[in-house]
């Protein structure tokens, strides 16, 4: 059902005939549509269903409703999934959200006996266990998504673990590293990622049911069962903090911002990386775009877009802390906007996951091009001071200061380091002997960084074979 169907259906009509039971006249089309959330949490209905089967089985087993009601609210459920399976959730403005969506088409199905469904349960208790399945869910497909990501950054570690790139700071050439360390970094930042969200998890899977509108109920349920059908660890303790903390979508969507901070820190490095400056990677064709007007063009869009959803998904965390902040308990209809950007988010992530781990499977990095670059901006002077600690025993201080006379040196005549006459070095210091040069090269520069986790080659191929076996990578 579209938009201006549900405005236009009914502006005052008769009473909600959910609750409606005090109402002499029905919402205004308005009012219909700010309350309405279907639009976007029947996206909820799978959840909705399994929590609703859960809580029928329950009452059964409790008594509370007869063991043949139970049954056949669990069957008109199960209906209702595969009507919804096949043709989607009807959006009926009426009818507000998909707990009353299913409600009352499970009615339709089975007739009054659906009318037990909601003995000592609410919709607060209802939603609030609906969106932490949903979140669980999302949380353990991006897991997944993640662990595909690092794998990819790991194969193509592997192959690179001895290719050379200039290493930055300051967008400075600094010192010569390892595209397979430079690779690596972004696992160790994946990897915090999933142990963020698996900590969210942990949090999360407490289950709200059975904490009903606020207060708990006089029926005598049996919230551990309801827990444990649905996956949950336990009952939730207060039922006033249950139907209104929204802290696990807060944690999903922080854990969320934080890891697109990540990706788009990649993806900048990625359009850097393949402008033609730097002409480090040429991204694979199936993520890249063309110009209408340019026929040489080959744009990153993908990185870009990837740089750019960090933004939606930081938003996404801030929409909902600024929603949650200053709440009285218990419930209050402002967190029926926590979903929107929960979905967004994730929405977004998933995406953007999916298109980071193309980008760097198929990349094609330009050896060539890193080893070159790699040359310039004397990236190998402190090469040069440590070897005068190490050889000639100067101060690290003094040595980064005669260091400092031979790049001046160098760059006044254009050549490396490594080009400049034994018996200039040696004027500048005469400690200076043959032997510097070795140390100047910029294979060796590389090879001498092997403190633990540092970027030598033999170093990334430890830390290669940790994280292979970590992603069971065989
Ligand atoms: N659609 C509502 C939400 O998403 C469900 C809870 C409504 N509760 C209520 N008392 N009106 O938050």
């Amino acid at each position: 059902m579209n938009t201006s169907d549900n405005r236009d259906k009914g502006t005052v009509g008769g009473s909600n005939q959910m609750w409606g039971g005090r109402f002499a006249a029905g919402p205004s089309a308005v009012m219909r549509e700010i309350n309405a959330s279907i639009p976007f949490d029947k996206h909820l209905w799978r959840q909705d269903i399994a929590a609703s089967k859960a809580h029928a089985a329950m009452l059964g087993a409790c008594g509370i409703v007869s063991a043949d009601d139970a049954l056949a609210i669990g069957h008109g459920l199960d209906k209702v999934a595969a009507e919804y399976e096949d043709h989607g959730v009807p959006e009926d403005w009426s009818l507000e959200d998909i707990h009353m969506t299913v409600e009352h088409r499970l009615a339709e199905l089975i007739g009054p006996v659906a009318g037990r469904l909601h003995t000592a349960r609410s919709r607060n208790d209802q939603v609030a266990t609906d969106f932490r399945l949903w979140v669980r869910d999302a949380i353990d497909a991006l897991d997944q998504a993640l662990a595909g990501l690092q794998r990819a950054l790991v194969t193509r570690a592997g192959e690179h673990a001895e290719t050379i790139l200039p290493g930055f700071t300051h967008l400075q050439a600094a010192q010569p590293v390892t595209l397979g360390h430079h690779l690596l970094a972004y696992h160790e930042m994946l990897a915090r990622d999933r142990s963020r969200f698996a900590d969210a998890r942990v949090r999360l899977n407490r289950c709200p049911l059975g904490s009903a509108a606020l207060a708990g109920t006089g029926f005598p349920i049996d919230r551990a069962m309801t827990a444990q059908a649905l996956g949950f660890d336990g009952p939730t303790a207060n039922s006033l903090d249950a139907v209104s903390d929204r802290d696990f979508a807060l944690d999903y969507l922080q854990a969320a911002a934080q890891c697109a901070l990540h990706l788009s820190r990649l993806a900048e490095e990625l359009v850097l990386w393949s402008s033609q400056p730097f002409g480090f990677i040429r991204l694979p064709d199936a993520l890249a775009t063309g110009s209408s007007i340019m026929p040489q063009k080959k744009n990153p869009d993908a990185a870009e877009l990837v740089r750019g959803h960090s933004g939606r998904i930081v938003g996404c965390a801030v929409a909902l802390m600024v929603t949650m902040k200053g709440l009285p308990l218990a419930y209050s209809k402002d967190m029926q906007d926590d979903k929107p950007p929960v979905f967004e988010a994730h929405g977004l992530l998933s995406l953007s996951l999916a298109a980071m781990t193309g980008m760097i499977a198929d990349a094609e990095f330009r050896t060539d091009r890193t080893r070159q670059a790699a040359e310039l901006g004397y990236a190998t002077a402190t090469d040069l001071a440590d070897w005068l600690v190490r050889e000639a025993g100067l101060p690290f201080r003094e040595a980064h200061h005669v260091t400092g006379a031979a790049v001046k040196l160098a760059e006044s005549r254009g050549v490396p380091l490594d080009r400049l006459p034994l018996t200039d070095l040696q004027a500048i210091d005469q400690r200076i002997g043959e032997g510097v040069f070795a140390a100047l090269s910029i294979e060796a520069s590389v090879a001498a960084r092997a403190s633990h986790g540092g970027t030598a080659p033999a170093e990334v191929r430890k830390r290669v074979a940790e994280a292979r076996g970590l992603l069971e990578m065989g």
